[in-house]
């Protein structure tokens, strides 16, 4: 991570960061109306399970949430017992993209991924993002299928 650009730091998600990192992933999805109630229980039960999720936060030198991304590892049978990394919610700023900031988040998860002992760490996307994650290292490996209810 000592390639950010000048001026930004990687830290983990914070319990204040609500209102920041809510933001960003709005570049990303459809985040709803999270009351303050639904905010601090996802947030405790995140804590809670820190050998299972690792959520990041890119922020600028004012102290403003201009990227996140999540790391959850998957806990396995096969491959010995292997675990698996599982990159999500990955969202930069539309004023922040363009400066490398999605990249170091990206190196930054695969870090602690491979430090965690994860075999191998994917991700779905759209193919619009395709070449995003090429330049990442990451190698396309087949479709997604989803049931959404
Ligand atoms: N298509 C082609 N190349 C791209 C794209 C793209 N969509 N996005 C970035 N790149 C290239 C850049 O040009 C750069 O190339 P270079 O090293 O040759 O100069 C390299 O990839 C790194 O780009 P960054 O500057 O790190 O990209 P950025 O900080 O803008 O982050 C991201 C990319 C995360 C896709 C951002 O644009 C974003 O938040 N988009 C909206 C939300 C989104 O789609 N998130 C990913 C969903 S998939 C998931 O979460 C697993």
């Amino acid at each position: 991570t000592s390639a950010l650009p000048p001026g930004y730091t990687i830290r983990e998600l914070q319990k204040s960061d609500r209102a920041d990192v809510l933001s960003v992933l709005a570049v990303l999805t459809t985040v709803g109306d999270i009351t303050d109630t639904a905010w601090d229980e996802r947030f405790d039960y995140i804590s809670k399970h820190d050998d299972t999720y690792t959520i990041l936060c890119i922020v600028d030198d004012e102290g403003k949430v201009c990227a996140t991304g999540s790391l959850i590892v998957e806990r396995k049978f096969i491959r010995n017992c292997g675990l698996v990394g599982h990159i999500e919610d990955i969202a930069v700023a539309k004023d922040k993209q363009g400066k490398k900031l999605g990249l170091r988040m990206i190196n930054a998860l695969d870090y602690i991924a491979e430090r965690s002992g994860c075999y191998k760490s994917i991700l779905d996307c759209s193919e619009s993002n395709r070449v995003f994650y090429e330049k990442c290292g990451f190698k396309f490996a087949g479709i997604e299928m989803a049931h959404y209810y």
